[in-house]
């Protein structure tokens, strides 16, 4: 390692605010979160930002949907981001928001040296629109039937079934998820990047950053493809900043995304006054400046984020650090299984560091997908963190504690062993640096292994019998006590929670990577508390219990309006106008009638629960609106087919919500 401390600056992709965080957002928090640690552990001088990524179409419906403004529901959707961060111990230096002044700044400068420098043009294009709530579609919001394979229900981009890529337009019978009506094509000005001139600089930049071999083949792919230019506007309406020198036209919420970057260590440089923003982001900078990210969002990161930092006049990432997808049991996050686990639930259920080492127990430097098998889990964290671990304290402390009055041995019995744990330090460090966390974990666990060893060789618990050897075994678990030490040093970057009570129980007041080279020798150590329980099968079930879709708090919290339905699960209800040909008391029930309702195609019989409200003569040729796809329901006194939409608090005040205007049994509702 070398004695002049690098100075770092580290991302983690800026999270898309308009949901929960949940345990696939958490891999890349806490590989990032890990890898700085280490950092400023071994004395280099690291700053970790990050911010909300808070504009953009999705966020702008979200919150039109919920009837609040974007600004609101990026605020409070930010604290959720923020609390779960907390708790699981990611540390940043500073966390801001894209919909900010700094960024809005920054965006400007670029765009403005970017279109100086003719990186900028104009062009007019056709693209999807939704009359009926006046916008253009991203491809997303247009859905339909994919032209190759002929599968119906497919977003606009790329068909699930087949793989196939294409435009909205492209689409069989397109129609908008907004609205469920057809889509018309229209014509708006757009604003391009001019990408395609990128190839060579963005080449060089792929030789000079150290990335991974999957990364590399990747862009290898999109060179071999061709590079094509971006288009970096949306059209009003539209959250984000207004291009400058228009009305109505924004930056495209993935241009100002990474700019975030800058903006939220821009935001931090004007709170502190030892950090120079040209420094780390002007050309021929010595920092280095490192991107975690998911592998979903490597173009961004490895194409249009370089080539738009070269062009605007900035230095560019010394690496980008793309990581794999999190599945659960082997299988994609899914909510019906209650594997969608929010990082709240988690953190109502278990502690922090169990995740965290986990994690780090799965992770490497490349693409591959990390799993959480929930048994491996279990048995993994009980194992080695517990059983291994903490036991080496909870094996020595007691007799310090008790016989020697807390305190340590003035020497090692076995200086050989101390120092083949120091010794692992800089392959420890090498893999930490390397991201292959799951091989320094290896080592520290197969050191732990060595540690019981010993003390299970010495068996202090018989010693501590023969008073001729009580000094022995003050040494004996003051060495053992100094291997957990060792280890735990090592362990700070991973489960920082653990290793700071472990230092308070060695009655220290910091560690450094270095510190593992000196034992700590007759000093006093505090009285030993547990630092970590095992984990119980319990809490986990409990946790996949209220991940569950069915799940009542789930439900409740649907109802409440918390957990919204998509337009989707919206688009799924099949509404129509029926018209009530009979209208009949239903023998032995007192608040049904039974219904016969000519829905178009034919009749259905509906029991409703509106006989206190309406006379049935009184309703026969009415129109009502019925869910004419819910699935039959047995009931006492036959087979319900259908629901009426009714208003009220119920009772008497019952309101069948009825459409008399020309609707005819069979018309849709939308
Ligand atoms: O994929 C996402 O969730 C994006 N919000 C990541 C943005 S990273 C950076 F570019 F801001
Ligand atoms: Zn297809």
């Amino acid at each position: 390692m070398s004695d002049t401390a690098r100075k770092i600056l580290v991302t983690s992709a800026l999270p898309y605010v308009n949901g929960h965080p949940h345990m696939g957002h958490m891999v890349e928090y806490i590989q990032t979160d890990i890898w700085v640690r280490f950092q400023k552990l071994i004395g280099n001088d690291c700053i970790y930002v990050c911010a909300s990524d808070a504009h953009g179409t999705p966020i702008m419906l979200k919150a039109r949907e919920l009837g609040i403004t974007p600004e609101e529901l990026t605020e409070t959707n930010t604290k959720e981001f923020v609390s779960a961060f907390e708790d699981f111990g990611v540390d940043f230096d500073n966390y801001h928001t894209t919909h900010s002044p700094e960024n809005e700044a920054l965006v400007t400068e670029m765009y403005e040296a970017l279109r100086a420098s003719g990186d900028i043009y104009t062009r007019t294009i056709e693209q999807a629109f939704d009359e009926k709530e006046g916008l253009f579609l991203p491809d997303r919001f247009v859905k339909g039937t994919c032209p190759r394979c002929k599968t119906e229900d497919q977003y606009g981009d790329a068909c699930e079934n087949c793989g196939a890529t294409y435009t909205p337009a492209d689409l069989i019978d397109p129609v908008s998820v907004l609205s469920g009506t057809t889509p018309v094509k229209r014509e708006s000005e757009h604003y391009f990047f001019r990408l395609s001139e990128y190839g060579d600089k963005l080449r060089q930049w792929m030789r000079d950053a150290t990335l991974d071999k999957n990364v590399v083949a990747k862009l290898e792919e999109w060179f071999e493809a061709g590079l094509q230019d971006w288009d970096i506007s949306r059209d009003a309406p539209y959250f984000g900043f207004r291009i400058p020198g228009t009305d109505d036209k924004y930056f495209y919420v993935w241009l100002d995304a990474p700019v975030g970057y800058p903006a939220s260590f821009k935001h931090l440089c004007d709170r502190r006054d030892d950090l120079d923003f040209d420094e780390y982001w002007r050309p021929g900078s010595d920092t280095e400046l490192y991107h975690f990210i998911g592998k979903d969002i490597m173009y961004f990161h490895t194409l249009f984020w370089p080539a738009v930092l070269q062009g605007a006049g900035f230095r560019q990432p010394t690496s980008v650090f793309a990581h794999g997808f999190l599945t659960v049991n082997g299988q994609k996050m899914s909510k019906s299984r209650g594997t969608f686990i929010k990082a709240r639930t988690y953190l109502d259920n278990l502690d922090p560091s169990y995740l965290r080492y986990y994690y780090a127990a799965k992770l490497g430097p490349t693409i591959e997908d990390i799993d959480l098998n929930l048994d491996d889990f279990i048995a993994r964290v009980n194992s080695d963190l517990v059983g291994k671990l903490v036991n080496i304290a909870s094996r020595c402390a007691g007799f310090i504690n008790k016989r020697f009055d807390g305190q340590l041995a003035a020497s090692l019995p076995d200086t050989a062993l101390f120092e083949e744990f120091a010794a692992a330090a800089d392959t420890i460090a090498g893999h930490f640096e390397n991201r292959e966390y799951s091989k320094a974990m290896r080592i520290i666990m197969g050191l732990a292994d060595e540690a019981n060893r010993y003390i299970d060789d010495n068996k202090p618990w018989v010693m501590i019998k023969d008073e001729a050897q009580l000094d022995a075994v003050q040494a004996v678990c003051t060495q053992g006590l100094n291997l957990f030490r060792s280890l735990m040093i090592y362990l700070t970057p991973v489960i920082p929670a653990v290793a700071d009570k472990a230092r308070d129980f060695l009655g220290e007041e910091e560690w450094r990577w270095s510190s593992v080279s000196e034992p700590l020798l007759g000093s006093r150590i505090n009285k030993f508390q547990p630092l970590l329980t095992r984990i119980e099968q319990q809490q986990v079930d409990t946790m996949i219990e209220q991940s569950k879709e069915t799940h009542p708090e789930t439900v409740a919290a649907a109802a409440a309006g918390d957990d919204s339905i998509s337009i989707d699960d919206f688009m799924k209800v099949d509404l129509r106008i029926a018209r009530i040909n009979a209208a009949n008391p239903v023998e032995g029930a007192d608040k049904l009638l039974q219904l016969e309702l000519d829905v178009g195609d034919g009749t259905r019989n509906v029991f409703a629960g509106i006989k206190a409200a309406y006379d049935p003569a009184s309703l026969v040729g009415r129109h009502v609106i019925v869910v004419a796809n819910l699935a039959p329901r047995k009931m006492r006194f036959g087979v319900s087919e259908g629901m009426v939409l009714a208003a009220g608090p119920g009772g008497a005040d019952i309101f069948l919500l009825s459409p008399d205007d020309g609707a005819e049994p069979g018309m849709r509702v939308k």
